[in-house]
């Protein structure tokens, strides 16, 4: 053979073998088929979350993109530990919902020297380094805290003294602080609101009834519930009616979510307001870890589109929820 036509069909060969490559994931575009992504999920605390998996599961797979999932049960060394394995494993890229805002220097450290980029999703990291993660796709708590504020303002503009309990999600993780952030900054400049409490219930329903069945023991005289989550209210609203009291009427409920059992909660007209925070993620991650692999630049800051409800809003949009 001569060298000119050996040279053809060493590159019609190469072609083959790339198309081969192309062809061999699920409906992923061409050149995603390699990738693969590490996904470190906080765990299975709330409906939210579950709904939020199952969202970043159904998108690569739609996508022909390998997922490596974990739930790190709510436990930052969890996270940690699932990290420092996807590091290990080479991935492509690293994508995770971290459990609290502090303490992810050291292995995003170790990410970084491994040269795999990170993408926070859900939760956000506290961080002098900028440069440990690409981007955040994410809801802004702190305006869902205000959000909630400013309905309450709004539901007791003729009252002359408000008694609120507060059932905050997981201490120290970035929805909680920025809920009770916005929270307390919307009503402190109202003197009539007055925090009796504020307990942590682990965005978890046990959690919620838990804090609320003591809580009601300690302040029977509660007008307030200002829920983390729709798990948290929908536990508080059982302990309510444990006591022979009625969620919604005596003492008002405002939630955060919009998960479909809060939304029937807020139907049925036993929570009164509701913050929206989406957990459908997944074809934005999955557009972002595209581009990111591509090496093309990305936003800092992605937030998704997010709303809030109240009873005849939620009566309207509950046939069509989706999660
Ligand atoms: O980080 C988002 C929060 O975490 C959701 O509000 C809550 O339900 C979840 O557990």
């Amino acid at each position: 053979m001569s060298r000119r036509r050996l040279i053809g069909a060493a590159i019609a060969a190469c072609a083959t073998i790339l198309l081969a490559g192309c062809q061999a994931g699920h409906g992923g575009s061409p050149g995603t088929s390699h990738l693969v992504v590490g996904f470190a999920q906080v765990g299975a605390e709330s409906s939210w979350r579950t709904a939020n998996t199952k969202d970043i599961e159904s998108a690569f797979q739609h996508a022909g993109i390998t997922l490596r999932f974990s739930d790190a049960e709510q436990q930052q060394a969890n996270q940690i530990a699932a990290i420092r394995s996807y590091i290990q494993q080479r991935v492509s890229v690293i994508a995770f919902s971290p459990v609290v805002e502090s303490g992810w220097d050291t292995v995003l450290q170790e990410a970084k020297a491994a040269g795999i980029p990170v993408i926070l999703t859900d939760r956000a990291i506290s961080t002098d380094d900028p440069s440990l993660y690409v981007t955040r796709l994410g809801s802004d708590f702190t305006k869902e805290g205000e959000k909630a504020g400013v309905w309450a303002k709004k539901e007791f503009a003729a009252a002359s003294s408000v008694k609120v309990l507060e059932i905050e999600g997981t201490t120290g993780s970035a929805p909680a602080i920025g809920r009770t952030k916005g929270f307390e900054k919307e009503i402190g400049d109202d003197s009539k609101f007055s925090i009796v409490d504020s307990q942590d219930g682990g965005f978890t329903r046990a959690g919620g009834e838990q804090v609320m069945e003591a809580q009601l023991k300690a302040h029977p005289d509660v007008d307030l519930v200002y829920a983390q989550n729709d798990d948290m209210a929908l536990g508080a609203i059982q302990a309510i009616e444990g006591a022979g009291e009625r969620p919604g009427k005596q003492i008002k409920v405002i939630s955060v979510d919009a998960t479909h059992d809060g939304m029937e909660a807020l139907a049925q007209g036993k929570i009164n307001f509701i913050v929206e925070c989406n957990p459908l993620l997944g074809d934005e991650l999955v557009k972002l870890v595209k581009k990111v692999t591509a090496g093309k630049s990305v936003p800092r800051r992605i937030e998704p589109p997010e709303r809030t409800f109240t009873q005849e809003q939620a009566i309207a949009a509950l046939p069509t929820r989706k999660y």
